[in-house]
């Protein structure tokens, strides 16, 4: 059976497609989950791929994740900047985990300069829209295979 990453996404990124296009583009969640699944597949990984509106699901699904994903992408939305309960259960989880971001935070509003998320995680890909979330992928399957050689 195919390894899975777990790609979590937070609150309001269900509306994507039709919410503030000119920062998070014009594809939709379910694109997203479509492109991952496919970039996913080509380096030989299944997907979970889920969205809440919800912190406390989400800290959950990351539970979830420590119990068996090979890997962790995490787009926490306003989360990011605001919950320690995420970063708590992110510190928990020991397989690699990127953070991701649409929009380059750093070049928007000072209060999303600053994430709880990226204290967990192995890296940050920002900016680049949903390419990041494939970018993500390609560095989850990277440090898998990098720990796996030692
Ligand atoms: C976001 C950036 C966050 O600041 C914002 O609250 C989001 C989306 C992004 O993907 O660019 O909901 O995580």
């Amino acid at each position: 059976m195919a390894q899975t990453i777990h790609i979590l996404n937070g609150p309001n990124l269900n509306l994507l497609g039709t919410r503030e296009p000119e920062i998070y583009g014009s594809e939709t969640l379910d694109d997203l989950r479509k492109r991952c699944e496919r970039k996913a597949d080509a380096l030989g990984y299944g997907v979970v791929f889920r969205q809440s509106n919800h912190e406390g699901e989400l800290v959950s699904w990351v539970q979830d994740a420590r119990e068996g994903a090979a890997g962790l992408i995490v787009n926490a939305g306003a989360f990011t900047h605001t919950s320690v309960a995420l970063l708590d259960a992110l510190l928990a989880c020991p397989m690699p985990i990127v953070e991701v971001h649409l929009s380059n935070i750093f070049r928007r509003e000072p209060f999303r300069h600053r994430s709880y998320v990226s204290k967990a995680a192995k890296g940050v890909i920002c900016g680049f829209g949903g390419l990041g979330y494939e970018l993500a992928i390609e560095a989850v399957a990277a440090s898998i295979a990098q720990a796996k050689a030692g």
